[in-house]
């Protein structure tokens, strides 16, 4: 499973990809708004950090203008993927730039349905939102599950691209049902790395090592 980072903060962006942790990023207008940057400057700084693919989404409502966005945005990079809400405008501009070679992220997918739909808009990923499903009592993994189910059934080749991600349960949910891509905000990925006694394991040996006085360089 691939991992992407939710956020447009270039630190937190450079510590994870440093580490080898980042396949891509996803950005939205609320993540561009948090970071206090204009959106063309950070994204375009974001790509050059990043050979994976980065998720910049459009603003617009009507296709023509969103299109329009799309079309700037993707300029800023080869490795831009234009995100365009899940709306009948959203997957219109999905189809036009996708066949015009421009990979497309269709976003705020709550049902199988309408991933299925952006699949036959040609959509290089849909985002299903895991976290604002659960927040309704919904079951946000089972939708991924389903997607995965249908596109399977037909091998569409849109990339399931996992959003709203709130614990690092989600994410080893998602790599068990096969989910392509995961999207994460940094405080998440980090704490993948967390476990109760690893820490206790840990004081242990540390306690150990001090009382024997073990010393290695
Ligand atoms: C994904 O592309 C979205 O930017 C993001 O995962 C939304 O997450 P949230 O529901 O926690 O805002």
């Amino acid at each position: 499973m691939k991992f992407f980072v939710d956020t447009a903060e270039i630190d937190q962006i450079k510590e994870l990809n440093d580490l080898g942790m980042v396949d891509g990023v996803t950005t939205n207008p609320s993540l561009i708004a948090k970071s206090g940057r204009d959106i063309l400057e950070v994204t375009k700084e974001i790509c050059g950090i990043v050979d994976g693919p980065v998720s910049a989404e459009v603003v617009a409502l009507e296709a023509d203008d969103m299109l329009a966005e799309g079309r700037k945005l993707a300029k800023i990079a080869p490795n831009i993927a234009v995100k365009v809400p899940l709306t009948w405008a959203g997957l219109k501009t999905c189809k036009t730039l996708s066949d015009e070679g421009t990979m497309v992220n269709v976003t705020l997918c709550f049902s199988a349905n309408q991933a299925l739909l952006a699949a036959k808009a040609g959509a290089t990923f849909i985002s299903p939102f895991i976290g604002r499903l659960d927040d309704l009592n919904m079951d946000g993994l089972e939708l991924i599950e389903d997607i995965r189910t249908i596109y399977d059934n037909y091998g569409f080749e849109t990339n399931i691209l996992a959003a709203s991600i709130r614990s690092a349960n989600h994410m080893s949910e998602c790599a068990k049902i096969g989910a392509d891509v995961a999207t994460a905000p940094p405080a998440v990925i980090k704490a993948m790395a967390n476990h109760v006694l690893t820490d206790k394991g840990l004081d242990a040996f540390m306690a150990d090592a001090k009382k024997a006085g073990i010393k290695i360089v």
